[in-house]
């Protein structure tokens, strides 16, 4: 095992130290590099920068491996609960059967808004995007929660990350009944997380709402298969906004803002709007043709993944959940038969092949959540209500961190050096 690699740079020798992790790749410690030569490194996208040291969750892209503390997704996905991973992710341990059950029910003791929230959504078109009204209103908590805003204290930082798990599938469906014109619905703490969740978006005041088990297990699964995914983009952005020792609510907004994005959590949005366009299987290779045409901006949304490069273990419980679901509600979707054509086209071709583009979880989950009755509109805002635990998790180890620093990345600055202004009338 090396502990140290030499670099020769600005005429010097320096021996920088190598880190080793649990698992996976050594890093090399280069926080004194500029100090010693006055060089920086040069990474934009961090493909090659560990932005943290975390123990939180593991990925093996080349291997298709996904760990949360160690368990795989797989069996977490099949065995497990979204409220234990929750308890997993934040704490570091499964709980035992009381802490699950105190845990369960400290989430449910936090399901509800501060009743003033809900004239915020009025400010709103009824046409907003849900992401939109995601991150107003979660940055707007930090104007009502302000007595689990002290960041130094953990206790207050447990039960600010309680409350985001908590309120966040209050917010999401809020959001919906709102684009719907549909009366908000009032948490019911009896049911479970996922099944409360249901009944805030489907069920409406004028009737009993009866959770069906087969969607709330699968929606349980998709929350599971959303619930971390160590620093991706909105991670870090959390991350980088909470480096600054700005309040949780604020930090997670940021996060739901960078998730929006089509090249992240607004894959799976795109993902379906792309199968519904393709609409029919002899119109796959047109689009293949298409995402391969370097003059085409056009990409197989759901397809590709910067650590992957082999199988998104998160797209084979998903694609198996869809036949689950699909043989339990006794529906079909000609969508789903488009998409499991499509990954077959493009896996034997050699353009997917050579780049290791292979299909992510955004691929398959449009089709499933469609499926249970979601608008396309808010994939992303589910997607957002899952991640909230990671992000929480990942920002209290962060907080937690003796070392750690405000996240100030440099830069290699390209533009005009040093000049004197011109007067406006002295310029051409
Ligand atoms: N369709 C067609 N070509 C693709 C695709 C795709 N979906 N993804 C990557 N490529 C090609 C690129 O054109 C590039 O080709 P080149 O080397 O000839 O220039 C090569 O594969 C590498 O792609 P990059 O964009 O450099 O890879 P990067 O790691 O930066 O991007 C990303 C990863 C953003 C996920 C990309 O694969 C993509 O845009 N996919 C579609 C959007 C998507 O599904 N996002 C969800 C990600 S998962 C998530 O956030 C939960």
């Amino acid at each position: 095992m090396t502990d140290t690699v030499k670099l020769n740079a600005a005429d010097k020798d320096l021996d920088l130290k190598v880190l080793h992790g649990s698992v996976g790749p050594d890093v090399i410690d280069i926080r004194k590099l500029y100090a010693q030569t006055g060089m920086f490194t040069y990474d934009p996208g961090f493909t090659s920068t560990a932005s943290c040291d975390s123990a939180i969750t593991y990925i093996d892209g080349d291997e298709g491996v996904l760990l949360h503390r160690g368990y795989p997704i797989g069996q977490l996905a099949e065995q497990s609960s979204f409220m234990e991973v929750c308890h997993l992710l934040l704490n570091g341990e499964l709980p035992t059967k009381d802490e699950l059950d105190k845990f369960t029910y400290t989430i449910s003791r936090h399901t509800m808004l501060h009743e003033q929230l809900a004239t915020f959504y009025r400010g709103f078109r009824r046409d907003a995007h849900p992401m939109a009204i995601m991150c107003g209103v979660v940055g707007a908590l930090s104007a009502f929660y302000q007595d689990s805003a002290d960041i130094t204290d953990p206790q207050q930082r447990m039960i600010a990350s309680h409350r985001l798990i908590a309120k966040m599938p209050t917010i999401a469906a809020m959001a919906y009944k709102y684009s719907i014109g549909q009366p908000f619905m009032h948490p019911k703490n009896e049911l479970s997380y996922t099944g409360n969740f249901l009944r805030m978006t489907f069920g409406v005041p004028a009737e009993e709402y009866v959770v069906d088990p087969v969607i709330e297990k699968a929606m349980d699964r998709i929350f599971i298969l959303h619930a971390d995914h160590e620093q991706n983009a909105s991670t870090s952005t959390v991350r980088l906004a909470g480096s600054s020792g700005a309040n949780p609510f604020a930090c997670i907004a940021a996060g739901i803002a960078c998730l929006w994005g089509p090249a992240h959590g607004g894959a799976n949005e795109a993902a379906l709007n792309m199968l519904r366009e393709i609409g029919t299987v002899d119109r796959i290779p047109e689009y293949i043709a298409r995402a391969k045409d370097k003059n085409d901006p056009f990409r197989l949304m759901g397809f590709g993944h910067r650590v992957y490069k082999n199988y998104d273990p998160r797209a084979t419980v998903m694609q198996q959940t869809v036949r689950e679901v699909f043989a339990a509600m006794k529906v079909s979707d000609p969508v789903f038969d488009v998409a499991l054509k499509l990954e077959e086209m493009a896996l034997s071709d050699p353009y997917f092949i050579e780049k290791k583009l292979f299909p992510n979880v955004d691929f398959y989950s449009g089709v499933i959540l469609s499926a249970i009755g979601f608008p396309t509109t808010m994939f992303t805002a589910l997607f957002a209500l899952a991640r909230t635990v990671g992000w929480v998790a990942q920002w209290n180890e962060m907080i937690a961190d003796p070392e750690q620093k405000i996240g100030r990345p440099r830069q290699l600055y390209t533009g005009p050096t040093q000049r004197d202004y011109v007067p406006l009338d002295a310029r051409s």
